[in-house]
């Protein structure tokens, strides 16, 4: 049994071995990074590739997560850069994500095409996993990390930003954040029957909130800001026990 983190940094833990590897999947190649910490196995997943040269909307979901399958991955942290619509939540900021509405339109969705397989659907009553989302507050409490709150993610297309008017619907709908990536990363990992977790970092305001332009640099300084201390407490989570009696993850998939 394997844990993961999708997004986080390279930092790993001084001390502890680290190996890449790579694999052949039924959807593409992914390469990954494995540390062991206290026996643990920790696998790190670059979203966008390790150059980071994959846009959102290029990203081959499928087969990052059927790599992660293949690894015996059962639990998976995720960092994803948002933009903020809520007036709570700002540039800086971190957020657990709770729940999603999903604007995507040309990715592939699920490992369950029929044709000469089941049928399947996926049961979305708890999107992310709720005993991952309370171990990660925990540990934020014990090492004094705050947490904004909860926030419903809106997963747009991409790879352009938002109108203010698409800002302005998304709001309505109850959205407080905006990013391009988390469908469909954590559907397929809810398919694949893993408990997931996704914190969002709150790199800019959303177009049109304050008036200003969306700045390159300021995406990508707050990511690299942030994502070392989650990584670390991603860590300290996945390296521990994790008790699943109240969890139901394994259990969404619906096959017809
Ligand atoms: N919109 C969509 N995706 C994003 C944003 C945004 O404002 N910021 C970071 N990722």
């Amino acid at each position: 049994m394997r844990r993961a983190i999708i997004g986080g940094t390279g930092i790993y833990d001084a001390g502890s071995e680290v190996k890449s590897g790579q694999l052949v999947t039924a959807y593409g190649d992914v390469t990954y990074d494995v540390m062991t910490v206290d026996g643990q196995e920790i696998i790190f997943l670059a979203r966008h590739g390790k150059k980071h040269n994959t846009p959102p909307h290029k990203v081959n979901y499928r087969a990052n997560m059927m790599a992660l399958k293949m690894l015996d991955v059962t639990h998976v942290y995720a960092t994803c850069a948002v933009g903020s619509m809520n007036d709570a939540y700002e540039p800086g900021d971190l957020v657990i994500i709770t729940d999603f509405i999903d604007f995507t339109k040309s990715r592939a969705q699920t490992f369950f095409e029929g044709e000469d397989g089941p049928v399947a659907h996926v049961e979305m009553t708890e999107p992310y996993c709720g005993t991952l989302r309370r171990l990660f507050c925990e540990q934020a409490l014990k090492s004094n990390l705050q947490l904004k709150g909860d926030a419903v993610y809106i997963c747009t297309e991409g790879p352009r930003f938002e109108t203010a008017a698409e800002i302005r619907m998304y709001r309505q709908m109850g959205g407080d954040v905006v990013g391009m990536t988390n469908v469909p990363e954590s559907v397929l990992a809810k398919e694949l029957g893993m408990c997931y977790a996704a914190i969002g970092v709150i790199t800019n305001w959303c177009t049109g909130i304050e008036g200003k332009h969306i700045e390159g640099h300021q995406i990508a300084e707050s990511m690299e800001k942030n994502k070392a201390v989650i990584t670390q407490l991603f860590i300290a989570v996945l390296k521990g026990e994790i008790d699943e009696s109240n969890c139901k993850c394994d259990r969404s998939l619906i096959v017809l």
